[in-house]
């Protein structure tokens, strides 16, 4: 199979795909596993990081919505519904105009980064805002796939799960085996989920020797998992993971149980600082939600509960330019402007000739 294939053509073993069913994909998966240097001097270990930014529509959920807008259109369906924080918006929206479906996206009304709500736009998905929060959005979705003609490609979607555990497939292919530690963000709980399921189907297989422990980050104003109870006004600057009432919250806690693993809140602060760290110094721009893995290492780091020695996997899940208001918050612009010539702007960077 050729490296440009899509997820489902590499994996179509390990998926609910039959051999003459439709494929509905973008070229998705394959994303750079790429080693990060000052991470793992920072760490004393060996860093790497699932820059899932790469997929088409800028975020891991294309590895889900391949699958399950695939099998919605095996099942003769029309419509595809989501609640979305933004991501699952733009991925559903493309692979659904991709089918001829109607894409259909609740989002919560206000509280979309600009990037993604572009995407949905110009996509031209049929763009509901809803006077709530993501978990109202999910409600009204279940119930509005539950009485009417349109399938719901939520993670609570089975067919999600199953696309986006070939993350983990591509993690061991690459390394060739299990990394000591995965850490990613939390919201919803399904990556999470998905991704525990694909390393235990390959050391299942006999494809790894083991499965990593699971780290799993909320931001501390959205962090129902690590409080163990629902959180009603969740509140956190990376909208990704906006989330009090995670959908998959029973599959990712006994992820972590199983895997030896545990899940952590990160503050807003340390989320914006790991997300500046990896652009300047890795040269990974990734949204907020996205850095929430790297600021959980730092900060486990930090307590002294990262063993030195180990192999650490990252995912980040989401492109730097989904949310740019964000990442521009906490910079200043220089605003005066220099004349057109070399020894001006030399001037102006202190060079000497
Ligand atoms: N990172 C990003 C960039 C996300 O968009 C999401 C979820 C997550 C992490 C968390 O993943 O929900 O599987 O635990 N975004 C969903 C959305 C909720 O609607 O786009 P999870």
């Amino acid at each position: 199979v050729p490296s440009t294939a899509g997820l489902i053509e590499r994996y179509r073993e390990w998926l609910p795909i039959g051999a003459d069913d439709p494929v509905v994909s973008l070229g998705e998966g394959s994303t750079p596993l790429v080693h990060a240097p000052r991470l793992s001097d920072r760490v004393s270990g060996e860093v790497w990081v699932k820059v899932e930014g790469a997929n088409p529509t800028g975020s891991f959920k294309d590895r889900g919505m391949t699958v399950a807008v695939s099998r919605a259109a095996a099942e003769g369906a029309q419509a595809v519904v989501c609640a979305s924080t933004g991501n699952t918006s733009a991925s559903a929206a493309a692979y659904a105009v991709r089918a001829g479906m109607r894409p259909v996206v609740l989002l919560p009304a206000g509280r979309i980064a600009k990037g993604k709500l572009a995407q949905a736009v110009v996509y031209g998905a049929e763009i509901v805002q809803v006077d709530g929060n993501f978990d109202d959005c999910l409600t009204v979705a279940r119930k509005l796939a539950e009485h009417y003609p349109v399938a719901l490609v939520n993670s609570v979607n089975p067919d999600r799960i199953e696309g986006q555990k070939t993350a983990a497939f591509e993690v061991v292919d690459v390394l060739g085996d299990a990394p000591d530690l995965h850490l990613l963000p939390v919201g919803n709980a399904g990556n999470v989920s998905a991704y525990w399921r694909g390393y235990r189907q390959y050391a299942e297989q006999g494809l790894s020797s083991r499965t990593p422990r699971m780290w799993g980050f909320q931001a501390a104003g959205a962090a129902p998992l690590v409080l163990g109870h629902p959180v009603a006004e969740p509140d956190t600057v990376a909208t990704a993971i906006r989330i009090g009432n995670p959908a998959s919250a029973e599959l990712a806690t006994a992820a972590r149980d199983e895997s030896g693993g545990r899940f952590e809140a990160v503050t807003d602060e340390e989320i914006l600082d790991a997300q500046a760290l990896l652009a300047a110094t890795e040269g990974i721009f990734v949204e907020p939600a996205s850095a929430s893995g790297v600021a959980g290492l730092l900060k486990l780091h930090a307590a002294g509960e990262v063993a030195p020695g180990q192999r650490i996997v990252i995912t980040v899940t989401g492109n730097g330019l989904k949310d740019i208001d964000t990442a521009l918050s906490r910079h200043t612009l220089e605003t005066t402007t220099v004349p057109a010539d070399v020894v001006s702007v030399a001037d102006r960077l202190g060079l000497e000739g």
